[in-house]
C-alpha cells in the first residue's frame, strides 16, 4: 500500500516580533487580557513588501534541505493560504518557480486555519493514487495584512509565518504501524459563514477586506468539532488517545489546546504549543509547530502524531501521521 512519508519539514517566521505590550501602545488592550484569554504573548509580523510567497518559499527551502531533496525533484506543491500574494495566479506557482521546480504542478487550497490539514489530505491522496511521488505541502499566511488594526477583538490574535513538509511515496502494510500519513479527515459546514469571515473580496466588494469573528461562538464550535474529528481519526485507525505520542494542533487559543488535552486524557506536555510566541498564524500554525517539535528533538521517528485544525467556513479536520 502506498503511504506518504514525511521526509522533511521547515518553517520561516518574519524577523519582527511584536509583543502584547507593544500592541497595547496603539490598541485599547493589555498584555494581561491577551495572555489570560488566549495565551498569546507575542507574534511575528511580515516586513513591508514581504509577501506570503516569500515566507512560503523560505519554509519550503528549509523543508527540502532537511529532506535532502532538490526543488527539481518535487512533483506537486499544495499551498494553503487565505492571504495569497495576488488573486491569481496561485501563490504555489510563485513558490514553484523560486525553488527551481519546472515540472509537475502547483496550486493553492483555501480552508483558512484548517488549510494545512486540507492541503496535507490533498497531497496524500495524490500520492496514494500513484500520481505523485514527491510533494511539498505548505501553509503560509500574512494575516497582518487582513486584520483591522483598530479592532481589538481580532487584531491581537493573529501573526504571520509559514511552515512546510516534504512528502515522499513509500510502501506500507496498510495498518497503523506503518510510517507516513495514516489517514486524514476533513469537514466543513458553510452555514457558519457569518461567525468567521473576511468582509471583502474580488467578486463582492472589490476590496481585500478585514477579518470579522464572533470569537466566543467560534470557540464553542472549535471545542466540539475538534473533539469529534479527533475521535473519528482514532477510530478509523483502531487507535486510542493513549497511543498518541504528540498532538500538533492549530494554534488559535491556549484554552482550546488545554480543552483538547483534557478531552484526550493527555498531559499538556504531549501538546506542541507555539501560540504563546506565534499567535494564530492560520494555515501556517500546524507546520510551524510540527517543525519546531521535530527540530528540537521532541518528535522522533516512529512517533504517532495527531494534527488537527478548525477555521473559517467553518472548516475542520484531523490527520494521523506516524513519523
Ligand atoms: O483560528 C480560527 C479559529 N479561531 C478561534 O478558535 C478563536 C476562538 N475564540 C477565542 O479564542 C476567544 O473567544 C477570544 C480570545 C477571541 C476572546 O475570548 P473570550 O473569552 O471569548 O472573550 P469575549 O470575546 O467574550 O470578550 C470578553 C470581553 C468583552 O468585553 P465585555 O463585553 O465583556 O465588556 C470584550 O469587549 O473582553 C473585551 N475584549 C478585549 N479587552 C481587552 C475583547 N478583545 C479585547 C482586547 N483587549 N483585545
Amino acid at each position: 500500500m502506498l503511504r506518504s512519508l514525511i521526509v522533511g519539514c521547515g518553517s520561516y517566521l518574519p524577523a519582527r516580533v511584536v509583543t502584547n505590550d507593544e500592541l497595547a501602545r496603539t490598541v485599547d488592550t493589555s498584555d494581561e487580557w491577551i495572555v489570560g484569554r488566549s495565551g498569546i504573548r507575542e507574534r511575528h509580523i511580515a516586513a513591508e513588501g514581504e509577501t506570503t510567497s516569500d515566507l512560503a518559499t523560505a519554509a519550503a527551502l528549509n523543508a527540502l534541505k532537511m529532506a535532502e531533496i532538490e526543488g527539481s525533484e518535487v512533483d506537486l506543491i499544495v499551498l494553503a493560504t487565505a492571504t495569497p500574494d495576488h488573486t491569481f495566479p496561485a501563490t504555489a506557482t510563485k513558490v514553484q518557480s523560486r525553488i527551481g521546480m519546472t515540472g509537475g504542478f502547483a496550486f493553492d487550497v483555501q480552508a483558512v486555519c484548517s488549510g494545512f490539514v486540507y492541503a496535507l489530505a490533498v497531497a496524500d491522496n495524490f500520492i496514494r493514487a500513484g500520481q505523485v511521488r514527491t510533494a511539498l505541502v505548505i501553509g503560509a499566511e500574512t494575516f497582518s495584512r487582513i486584520v483591522d488594526w483598530t479592532d481589538r477583538t481580532t487584531c491581537v490574535l493573529f501573526g504571520d509565518g509559514a511552515g512546510a513538509v516534504v512528502l515522499r511515496a513509500g510502501e506500507g502494510r496498510g495498518d497503523s504501524s506503518d510510517r507516513g500519513v495514516l489517514s486524514t479527515h476533513l469537514h466543513s459546514d458553510g452555514r457558519h459563514h457569518d461567525l468567521l469571515y473576511v468582509d471583502g473580496g474580488p467578486s463582492s466588494t472589490g476590496k481585500v477586506g478585514h477579518v470579522c469573528m464572533a470569537g466566543r461562538e467560534v470557540f464553542r464550535h472549535a471545542v466540539s468539532n475538534l473533539a469529534e474529528v479527533v475521535d473519528e481519526a482514532l477510530a478509523a485507525n483502531g487507535l486510542k488517545p493513549g497511543d498518541i505520542d504528540w498532538v500538533v494542533p492549530h494554534q488559535a487559543n491556549l484554552r482550546i489546546l488545554e480543552g483538547t488535552a483534557r478531552k484526550l486524557g493527555l498531559p499538556m506536555e504531549r501538546m506542541v504549543v507555539t501560540v504563546d510566541r506565534h499567535a494564530n498564524t492560520s494555515a501556517a500554525s500546524v507546520p510551524l509547530a510540527l517543525t519546531e517539535a521535530v527540530t528540537d528533538g521532541r518528535i522522533k521517528k516512529g512517533d504517532l502524531v495527531l494534527l488537527e485544525a478548525m477555521g473559517g467556513g467553518f472548516t475542520w479536520g484531523a490527520g494521523l501521521v506516524r513519523m
